[in-house]
């Protein structure tokens, strides 16, 4: 077992819990078992990950093998992200929340509680996911929205409450997600309007390019 910590790796302080796998390689100034109050379980990481600087990862939450995450990203608790998931830069996701295999999800993104992310998904950069329709004016549970499999957002979109995206649609730059997208549909407006996915697209995202796509910055490089 091979972990590459690189000097002043920092821990959650006492009583931390980290469980990582072989070969990873983490950068300085990454903290894993980031204590909150009443964490009963480790961070738990898989094999191959690679952690860049500035992130922070909380106690109570999984994350499977080979996973690449950018600088300054912040997973926060119960969070359960499966294997071959990439994150990238400055990217939050927020507390109690699943994400799948195979997710590439880019740059600047916000996932709120109660959000699940299913397998090969791509989200694009900036997306903002939302968990509360009328915020501090009811007492209702927050509601996440759901993506299901090889589903594709694009940048600067808004997921709305409770709002589930089917398996292979699309979603636009920019759009206001309001309502269920049916499977293999297009989206894109404020608020989004549906639309048939373009006939020469495949029916969803292909995990050749989600899983191999060539990382420019990362330990792929040739
Ligand atoms: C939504 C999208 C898939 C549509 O592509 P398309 O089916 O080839 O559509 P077209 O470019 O032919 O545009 C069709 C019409 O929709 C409009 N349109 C296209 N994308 C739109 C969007 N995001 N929001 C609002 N209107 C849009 C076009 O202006 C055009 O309108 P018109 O007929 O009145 O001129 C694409 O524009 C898009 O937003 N892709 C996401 C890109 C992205 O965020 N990538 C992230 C990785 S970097």
């Amino acid at each position: 077992m091979s972990h590459v910590f690189h000097e002043s790796v920092c821990s959650g302080g006492p009583g931390t819990a980290v469980q990582m796998g072989c070969h990873a390689e983490v950068d300085p100034n990454v903290q894993l078992g980031y204590l909150y109050p009443n964490w009963t379980g480790p961070t738990v990481i898989g094999n191959e990950a690679t952690i860049r600087s500035g992130t922070v990862i909380y106690t109570d939450t999984t994350i499977g093998d080979r996973f690449t995450c950018g600088h300054h990203v912040t997973i926060r608790a119960r969070v359960s992200i499966g294997n071959d998931v990439v994150i990238l830069h400055q990217t939050t996701l927020e507390g109690n929340l699943r994400v799948g295999n195979g997710v590439k999800i880019m740059a600047h993104v916000y996932l709120c509680s109660a959000t699940q992310i299913d397998d090969l998904v791509f989200i694009g950069p900036g997306v903002t996911f939302l968990n509360s329709k009328y915020p501090m004016r009811e007492h209702t549970p927050v509601q996440g929205a759901h993506v299901e499999t090889g589903a594709s957002i694009g940048g600067g979109a808004t997921i709305c409450p409770g709002v589930t995206i089917g398996h292979g649609a699309i979603i636009g730059a920019g759009a206001v997600v309001n309502k269920d997208v049916p499977p293999q549909t297009l989206a894109y407006g404020v608020p989004a309007r549906f639309h048939p996915l373009p006939e020469n697209l495949p029916e969803e995202n292909l995990s050749e390019l989600l899983l191999n796509s060539p990382d420019l910055w990362g330990k792929k490089m040739p």
